[in-house]
């Protein structure tokens, strides 16, 4: 807790900085490099067509974004980016430029529970849901996990963490044998302990460690980084 009011002052600023920038502030990204990886999809439940081959398997992008969990336009949630004039949920732009690159399907992780759209709003929530080790439930479901080898999973870091619904993610689908690609989009505090935490949830996957993360200012301009980063990976 003494966390969260620390930072609190910070993120309070950030985060609703955020979500009135829209237009995204086009600094140099704190970018993408080796911390962490993942990606997305939007309908109640989708089987999954084409995605890339990789060893035999095809490619999922999973991935939770506030925008897309909120019960309004992104554009009114309480955060996302303005992508090449397109209002869209941070992680949700992030997801999109590594299907371009991978041809992965995309998967949106979608929850029963409606987050405030108001950012202070939704900053006082997510921490009592962190604090209720609550276990969101979902209105979108993987339905052909089997299919998929490599999984990238992508997050918002909310309080240092990965939001509830994630842990709900972890729990609900066995990923054992599969690659787990991490990337998440911060303020400062890139994927905190993130991928340990993922590695922990999942003992039998392997959990690739050089994740891309990227500070939420510089999302709409990490097609480049994500790129680059997804060749170090092999892909
Ligand atoms: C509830 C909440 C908690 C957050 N906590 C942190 C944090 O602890 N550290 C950090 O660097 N950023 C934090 N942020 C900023 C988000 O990680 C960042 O805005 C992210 O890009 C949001 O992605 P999205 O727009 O796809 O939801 C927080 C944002 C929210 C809304």
């Amino acid at each position: 807790m003494a966390f969260k009011k620390k930072y609190a002052a910070v993120l309070m600023t950030a985060a609703l900085a955020v979500s009135l920038s829209a237009c995204g502030a086009e600094e140099s990204a704190d970018s993408g490099s080796a911390d962490s990886s993942p990606a997305v999809e939007e309908e109640a439940s989708q089987s999954a067509e084409a995605g890339t081959q990789t060893g035999g398997g095809k490619i999922l992008i999973a991935y939770f974004t506030a925008a897309e969990n909120s019960g309004v336009d992104a554009e009114a949630s309480a955060s996302y980016s303005d992508v090449n004039g397109e209002a869209k949920g941070r992680m949700q732009a992030l997801a999109e430029m590594i299907q371009a690159e991978t041809g992965g399907d995309l998967f949106s992780i979608q929850t029963e529970e409606v987050y405030p759209a108001d950012g202070g709003d939704l900053i006082d929530y997510a921490a009592d849901e962190q604090d209720e080790d609550a276990r969101p439930e979902f209105t979108t479901q993987i339905e052909n996990l089997d299919d998929y080898d490599t999984i990238f999973v992508g997050f918002p870091n909310w309080w240092g963490d990965m939001p509830m619904p994630l842990y709900t993610f972890f729990d609900e689908y066995d990923f054992s044998g599969k690659t787990i690609i991490p990337f998440n989009s911060h303020n400062g505090s890139r994927f905190s302990g993130t991928i340990d935490t993922i590695a922990e949830l999942e003992p039998d996957a392997e959990v690739i460690e050089d994740g891309f993360s990227i500070n939420e200012r510089d999302v709409p301009d990490a097609a480049g980084d994500i790129a680059s980063w997804l060749d170090e990976l092999g892909f």
